[in-house]
């Protein structure tokens, strides 16, 4: 197993560009699904979960031809529509293929994903507006079996539908709305997810002939249409991997300029930064930040989009485990996605957990140690403490930070840090 061995306690300083959004590319990947034509996708990041799902759509039968950062899929024949544990465990967004593969093949076979190292993660509310939209949906042997109604034409089609999520799913948006693109009349999802990945996919499947409208509000509009056609797109740049080198920045009391950005999407992680001092200035599609001699903590509260996101509150308790005074980080999206504390204290941070309440009282020095990454963003968190740590901070596990940060040490020695990867 791999380790990142980091020589903390300089500042981080110079450039790098932001990659293409893992948490876009996914839903992005799956969409081929929904057309008999190739679909190409440019600046998709080369990442573990992106191999993940490719190896996925490949089992079903999807042709797929790599050119650079772009990645044509031709999914003319899906021979095989299912998803087998073995991928979904190792991925929960996986589950992604099962609303294109019911609306295009009629019928699925996706193993549940089970609970995850942040939370249980149900997949409930996919199954309720799949099972609105008239499919038989049933669970056997951790499998979720879904098939759409037959038509009078004998072929099998999912119906349009007013649907409600009980709760704001990202996926889940986007898993109904990929379905609801192919499905007969029309469907409006009701506290929809507005994240910004949720408006790219439903832009590239406008491209591919679908009529959806309020992407990106909480009140989505998809007029279904028979058959979808080929097309290409560029995959929106990563916000969450932008505001972690921002907060890598701000820790370290570097400066840095990250190109590539869209920092619209990272309003309120900019906000929070310029909260704790730093000198942020957005150029077009650059940000660039230059930290203060003295950081200040920043409380915060995890919400859905456009609120603080849940991907980026790892990052900030680093931070602020080194910021001056006291931070509340509370956690709403996740019920447990605290993992990274215990790790950190092991860093020195003086960090106090109370059910979905972190406090972290900043510390004006953390000191290299080994740690162990838990989860993606966790793991993140460590190495923006490693970074700003004396001495040196072995991080275990690292495959975790190769499922979503593209070259993650090629970039950390661009901006001056000293990272080495242990095999
Ligand atoms: N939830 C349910 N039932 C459902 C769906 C969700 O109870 O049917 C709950 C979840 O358990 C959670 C909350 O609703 O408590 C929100 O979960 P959501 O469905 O929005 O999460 P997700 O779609 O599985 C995506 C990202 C995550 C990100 C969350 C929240 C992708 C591929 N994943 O997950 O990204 O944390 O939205 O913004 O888009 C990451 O990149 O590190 C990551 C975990």
């Amino acid at each position: 197993m791999h380790k990142l061995a980091i020589e903390g306690g300089s500042p981080i300083q110079g450039e790098v560009a932001v990659s293409g959004a893992k948490n876009a590319a996914l839903p992005l990947l799956a969409a081929a699904l929904l057309s008999d034509e190739p679909l190409t996708l440019s600046n998709v990041p080369r990442l573990v979960d992106v191999d993940t799902m490719l190896g996925l759509l490949a089992q079903m039968g999807v042709a797929i031809e790599r050119d650079g950062d772009s990645v044509t899929l031709d999914a003319s024949t899906i021979d095989n529509p299912l998803a087998p544990y073995e991928r979904v465990k190792t991925m929960r967004a996986a589950i992604l293929v099962l609303g294109p593969l019911v609306a295009r093949a009629g019928e699925a076979k996706v193993s549940l994903p089970g609970g995850c190292a942040i939370g249980a993660r149900p997949v409930d509310q996919h199954i309720k507006g799949l099972t609105a939209m008239g499919a038989e949906v049933s669970v056997q042997h951790g499998y979720i079996l879904a098939t759409a109604p037959k038509g009078r034409d004998g072929g099998r089609r999912l119906s349009g539908a007013r649907l409600f999520t009980d709760m704001v799913t990202v996926t889940g948006t986007e898993n109904l709305m990929m379905a609801a693109a192919l499905a007969q009349g029309e469907t409006v999802i009701e506290n929809a997810a507005r994240e910004p990945e949720v408006a790219d996919l439903a832009e590239c499947l406008n491209r591919m002939g679908a009529r959806i409208s309020g992407a990106g509000s909480d009140e989505i509009r998809i007029q279904g249409v028979a058959r979808l056609h080929g097309a290409r797109h560029r995959i929106m740049p990563d916000r969450i991997e932008t505001g972690t080198y921002l907060c890598a920045a701000a820790a370290t009391g570097g400066k840095i300029r990250l190109s590539g950005a869209l920092a619209a999407s990272l309003e309120a992680v900019l906000d929070k930064l310029a909260e704790s001092g730093c000198k942020i200035a957005v150029d077009g599609e650059s940000i660039s930040l230059e930290a203060p001699t003295k950081l200040r903590s920043v409380s915060l509260r995890t919400s859905p989009y456009p609120a603080f996101p849940t991907d980026m509150q790892a990052q900030f308790m680093a931070v602020n485990a080194v910021a001056e005074g006291t931070a509340v980080i509370r956690e709403t999206v996740f019920e447990n996605r605290f993992m990274h504390a215990v790790e950190l204290s092991r860093l020195g941070a003086d960090i106090k957990i109370d059910g979905n309440t972190a406090v972290v009282k900043g510390v004006a020095r953390l000191e290299g140690a080994t740690v162990m990454a838990t989860d993606l963003r966790a793991s993140a968190s460590l190495v923006i403490a490693g970074l700003a740590a004396a001495g040196e901070t072995v991080i275990e596990r690292i495959y975790h930070l190769d499922r979503g940060y593209e070259q993650l040490e090629q970039k950390l020695l661009a901006l001056g840090a000293r990272v080495r990867r242990l095999k």
